[in-house]
């Protein structure tokens, strides 16, 4: 067996900061390591494929942006699918040799809430992530491959998956994992969006998405999505949203946008609707007075949304083979062309995850 394996590792090569620019890809570099041997409470997993995700980007280029400061020479990407080669000496592990696993974002928060949740995720600050052949962790971080998913399609879960688990079912909305009678309005064909509309439609809620292209909208349609708003032409989308819902509002909002498509979330939520504050894909706008009254006097709750716990990967793995759900797969690069996988995700054209073979 070949003691040496590849990672694309980053190093910061280049001056800009900027998530957007393709500048920042000459920070990525494939490099060659020793392949470690495992200590006890230690898994080493031969990685099939990899998934970005859009703080990938802001890792790579070494923003600020990203709350937690990158080391140079770490392998970015916190998704990723592979089986494990060889384990530490145990006696009670729950894994063995062979084992199909995902990794959790994060492995400081196991149940409870979000107090619980402590450390960085994979693939940021100091800790290796997926876009590498071989990854050494602790046992903690390992979560089950859900049984009916590919390689590329598992790798492309934990981030996404697990955090559309949380906005859906943990924000006192659902009834356990059942939406029924509820609606749910997602922002966009982003990876992160798709997962939250594909578990709102199978939990049972009626669906309103949102999306920038009359062709993404009909991809929305075909995993089940009730209506479509394209919000280029509806720049006031949640006043196409408030005439779908007879002028009630959502349930619940899952915002991907953030600072721009803010105020527009909260006009959409219904009177003592929540938005689960999910990502922020819009540069940073003025602060709006407006928005406290619009909190304030229409009851809305707002939450902000970090990863999952192990309790929520356990309620992802069952629910996506409960209800059979394929992650939506929009790209897959082969490993020597991982840079293409993140001009992709550079240029949002690829609707879902964008995954890499490793
Ligand atoms: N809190 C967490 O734990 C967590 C977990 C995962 C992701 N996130 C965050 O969620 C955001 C999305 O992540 P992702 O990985 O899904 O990104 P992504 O795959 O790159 O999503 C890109 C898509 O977002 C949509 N979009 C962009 N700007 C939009 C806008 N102004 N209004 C509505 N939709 C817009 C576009 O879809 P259309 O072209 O169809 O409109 C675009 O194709 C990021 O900010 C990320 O950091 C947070």
């Amino acid at each position: 067996m070949p003691s040496k394996y590849q990672a694309w590792r980053v190093h910061p090569n280049v001056s800009t900061h900027d998530e957007k620019s393709i500048d920042i890809l000459e920070n990525l570099v494939l490099q060659e390591a020793e392949k470690p041997v495992p200590d006890p409470g230690q898994a080493l997993v031969r990685i099939h494929a990899a998934a970005l995700n859009f703080r990938d980007l802001l890792i790579t280029a070494f923003s600020p942006k990203y709350p937690v400061s990158t080391i140079p020479g770490l392998s970015p990407c916190s998704d990723g699918a592979g089986s494990i080669e060889a384990m530490g000496p145990s006696k009670n592990s729950r894994w063995k040799v062979g084992d199909e696993v995902i990794f959790r974002v994060t492995n400081s928060w196991d149940d409870g809430d979000v107090s619980n949740f402590k450390g960085n995720g994979l693939g940021s600050g100091d800790i290796q992530g997926t876009l590498s052949q071989y990854l050494l962790v602790d046992e903690s971080w390992l979560v089950k491959k859900p049984s009916h998913l590919t390689w590329e399609q598992a790798a492309s879960i934990a981030g996404a998956g697990g955090t559309a688990i949380q906005a859906l079912f943990h924000n006192g909305i659902s009834n356990g994992l059942d939406l029924s009678g509820k609606t749910v309005l997602t922002q966009g064909t982003g990876g992160s969006s798709i997962f939250s509309a594909q578990f709102a439609v199978a939990a049972g809620a009626r669906v309103i998405g949102t999306t920038s292209s009359d062709s993404k909208a009909e991809l929305l349609k075909d995993l089940g999505v009730h209506e479509v708003v394209n919000y280029r032409t509806h720049l006031s989308w949640a006043d196409e949203v408030l005439k779908l819902t007879d002028g009630r509002g959502v349930d619940l909002v899952i915002d991907v946008g953030g600072s721009a498509t803010f105020e527009q979330s909260l006009k959409a939520a219904r009177f003592g609707g929540t938005v689960a504050a999910v990502g922020f894909m819009t540069e940073p706008q003025p602060s709006d007075p407006g928005l406290i009254h619009a909190i304030i006097f229409g009851a809305k709750t707002i939450r902000g949304q970090m990863a999952a716990s192990l309790e929520m990967y356990h309620e992802l793995v069952e629910f996506m083979e409960r209800h059979k759900i394929e992650p939506v797969v929009g790209q897959v690069s082969e490993w020597t062309e991982a840079k293409d996988a993140f001009k992709a995700l550079m240029r949002q054209s690829v609707p879902g995850k964008i995954v890499i073979k490793v």
